[in-house]
């Protein structure tokens, strides 16, 4: 538990900081933090923080980058994980499009649900928001049904005058091929130019777009997942729409239970905070996992409370370093 009396059990593990993708709302332009690839944890060094967290009481983890799908030894790590005692729940946050190949071996390895960013459907509106392709998000997504995974879920992040007039044929996508959908109010974990108050469109406008189509039903008690998704069904198409409004949310902090391990070894108790602690240097030099543990209960006692991203916050490390 931490200060606040919140049970924190879900870690979310960055496995890189690269991407084949380029979101503008993810990386900076320019971005090239991997160049110190050598800082980043190995394997090894992974699996032993999620030994010490899964002794500690944490149940959930999740893979993310970057794109951790660019990681070699993803597989590997997946399994690794998968068998560690008190590990529930292995997830995976992708951009999706290495999924195709990887989906199966990644079941096989253990992981049991993939969320996938699919901020457009339009394949040259996913080309301008991604720099990527989105016949390959959607062979990876086609690929995780396909190899069985229990849940596979479609991230859209809300940019006005970018992708709301997708929202609509994402919702019908979604209740087609029953997976659920998430929109995302834009945070400002890029660079500071990228969210500004004229593309920041928010849940409550995206919850309107909805209803000029349908009528959007609250699923009280509905939970798909860990994280801070609230979800509504649409009741004529039937797609389940989860919201996650951290920028104007009331109380969005409040039932947080989760902290985020950096891929160069920073544990960063709060997306929205500065704050981290250092495990790498701990990891390389202390042969116990006594002070693998004293570094992860001092990042809890930090947790804050809340996030500071409607004070003067300005991104530090951006988004594809840190993982969601
Ligand atoms: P599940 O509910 O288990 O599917 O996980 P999730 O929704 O937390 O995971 P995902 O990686 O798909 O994240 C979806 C979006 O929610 C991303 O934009 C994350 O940055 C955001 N998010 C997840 N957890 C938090 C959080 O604690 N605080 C904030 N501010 N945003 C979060
Ligand atoms: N604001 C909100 N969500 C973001 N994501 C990446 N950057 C941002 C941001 N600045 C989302 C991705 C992915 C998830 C892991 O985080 O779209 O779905
Ligand atoms: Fe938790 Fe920070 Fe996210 Fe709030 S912003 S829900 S405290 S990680």
């Amino acid at each position: 538990m931490d200060s606040f009396g919140r049970t924190v059990d879900y870690l979310r593990i960055s496995v890189t900081d690269r991407c084949n993708e380029r979101c503008l709302y993810c990386m900076p332009e320019g971005y090239k933090g991997w160049k110190n690839t050598p800082d980043h944890l190995t394997s090894e060094q992974i699996v032993r923080v999620v030994r010490v967290a899964a002794g500690l009481g944490f149940r959930k983890f999740r893979l993310t980058g970057g794109e951790p799908l660019v990681r070699r030894d993803i597989v590997e790590l997946a399994l690794a994980l998968t068998t560690i005692p008190g590990v529930e729940r292995i997830g995976l946050s992708t951009n999706g499009t290495r999924l195709a190949a990887l989906a199966a071996p990644l079941f096989e390895a253990g992981v049991r649900t993939a969320n996938v960013s699919l901020d457009a459907l339009d394949a040259a509106l996913y080309r301008r928001i991604t720099g990527g392709d989105v016949a390959q998000a959607l062979a990876g997504i086609r690929a995780s049904v396909a190899a069985g995974y229990e849940r596979v879920k479609l991230n859209c992040v809300l940019m006005r005058g970018v992708n709301e007039g997708e929202l609509w044929p994402l919702a019908r996508f979604a209740a087609e091929h029953d997976l659920p959908l998430r929109v995302i109010e834009l945070m400002p974990l890029s660079s500071s130019e990228v969210l500004t108050e004229a593309n920041f469109f928010s849940i409550a406008d995206a919850k309107r777009v909805f209803a000029t189509h349908d009528e959007l039903v609250a699923e009280a008690g509905h939970h798909l997942g860990w994280g801070p998704a609230k979800y509504f069904r649409l009741r004529r198409t039937g797609a389940l729409v989860g919201f996650i409004g951290a920028m104007t949310t009331e109380h969005f902090c409040e039932t947080c239970n989760k902290m985020r391990l950096t891929a160069d070894g920073k544990i960063r108790p709060c997306l929205g905070d500065h704050g981290e602690l250092d495990l790498r240097a701990t990891l390389r030099h202390a042969p116990t996992d006594d002070a693998v543990r004293d570094v992860l209960k001092a990042a809890l006692r930090a947790k804050p409370k809340e996030h500071s991203f409607n004070g003067q916050y300005s991104p530090c490390r951006p988004m594809t370093a840190i993982g969601g």
